[in-house]
């Protein structure tokens, strides 16, 4: 238990520049003091998905000035932080770059140690930034842009991959087949938006690896069926597009609400946490609340604004880890070197937990 310990949390992964202050002081689920958020959404829009580079140059840009700001209102100074967090991997190298040497200059010039966060560890704990955290052990659906995962997470730093996908992340076919559909990126949330006004029924579309008898997810054959029936369609696409667009949604959610239910049978756990950007879809959610209801489990979600990348879930992350005893911190001390993973399997990522100093 620290008497006193702040973090400041940097998220810089992909396309969302995040800072974040949390009070992990004592033995309570860390509290979020403040945070600030800078999304390049638009600045890659007219490009159709986001460009490395640029995305790099932007937090470069963002960075400092959202530092400021989080400490303002959360009116702390920099010499109040005790430990600097920043998000390790995975993710674009350039961007993660951007954070970690940010994250390191900034704790060496204030006598502190930094701290390389894994960015999927940061959404798999963001539940603990709602006002009702869940408690352990819980089965984890995990749905991002660049994940799909299930994990069964029995404590911080605990994660048993249960299964994951075998080609595309489910963001992904939600942004793929919206962009065949001429939506501009990130295509998920327009299409789940158009998905209102359609027929999930119109169009039979496939639920790949449904009945594969594992937990592992495939979502690239439903991106190419999404193509052939658009290209079939032709210029009723236009007419018809509601209805495509709430087709594959459908076929999306279907597939991500039967493995999750799987998984819940599987280990015999009553507690679901959804996390990651496709975790604010409506119709995910309502479709695991009813099933949940029905079979007596608790589904916890994030926040809506901490679905999607955020510099929180990485400080929230990095207390949880420092009070779980799971961090050097005098190993860290002085320590600046840094490396970054822009790939890093999260099942491989458990360090045993450390004698506190
Ligand atoms: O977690 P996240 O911000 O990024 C990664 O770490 O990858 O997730 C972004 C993904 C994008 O693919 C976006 O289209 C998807 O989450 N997304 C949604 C919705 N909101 C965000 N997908 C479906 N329905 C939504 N409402
Ligand atoms: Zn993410």
């Amino acid at each position: 238990m620290f008497e006193k310990m702040l973090v400041l949390g940097i998220e810089s992964s992909c396309d969302e520049t995040g800072v974040a202050l949390v009070d992990a002081s004592g033995t309570g689920v860390p509290r979020l003091l403040s945070h600030a958020l800078f999304s390049q959404i638009a600045m890659h829009q007219p490009f159709g998905g986001v460009v490395p580079e640029l995305a790099s140059r932007d937090h470069i840009r963002r960075v400092l000035p959202l530092t400021q700001e989080v400490m303002q209102s959360a009116q702390r100074t920099l010499a109040d932080v005790d430990v600097v967090a920043y998000t390790r991997g995975p993710g674009l190298a350039g961007a993660l770059l951007v954070g970690a040497g940010v994250a390191c200059s900034l704790a060496a010039a204030l006598g502190k140690p930094a701290m390389g966060v894994h960015h999927l560890e940061g959404h798999l704990l963001s539940p603990f930034l709602s006002a009702d955290p869940p408690e352990f052990p819980f089965v984890a659906l995990l749905v991002s842009g660049g994940h799909t995962q299930l994990m069964r997470v029995d404590s911080v730093g605990s994660y048993e991959l249960l299964g994951e996908t075998i080609d595309d992340a489910a963001g992904e076919a939600f942004d793929k087949s919206a962009k065949l559909m001429g939506m501009p990126y990130p295509g998920g949330p327009h299409l789940a938006k158009l998905a209102l006004e359609g027929d999930g029924a119109a169009f039979k579309l496939p639920r790949p690896l449904l009945h594969s008898g594992n937990l592992d997810f495939s979502f690239a054959g439903l991106k190419t069926a999404v193509l052939t029936q658009a290209k079939k369609l032709g210029d009723d696409l236009e007419s018809r597009k509601a209805d495509l667009a709430a087709s594959t949604q459908a076929a999306i959610v279907d597939v991500l609400v039967k493995k999750t239910l799987a998984a819940l049978s599987q280990t015999a756990l009553k507690r679901l946490v959804v996390a990651g950007g496709v975790g604010a879809n409506a119709l995910l959610r309502s479709q695991l609340n009813a099933a949940c209801r029905q079979r007596g489990i608790r589904v916890h979600y994030p926040e809506l604004a901490f679905c999607t990348d955020n510099g929180a879930m990485i400080a929230m992350a990095a207390g949880m880890r420092l009070q779980a005893g799971l961090v050097d911190l005098q190993g860290l001390q002085g320590s600046y070197t840094f490396d970054v993973k822009p790939r890093w399997n999260l099942s491989e990522f458990q360090p045993r937990p450390v004698p506190m100093g």
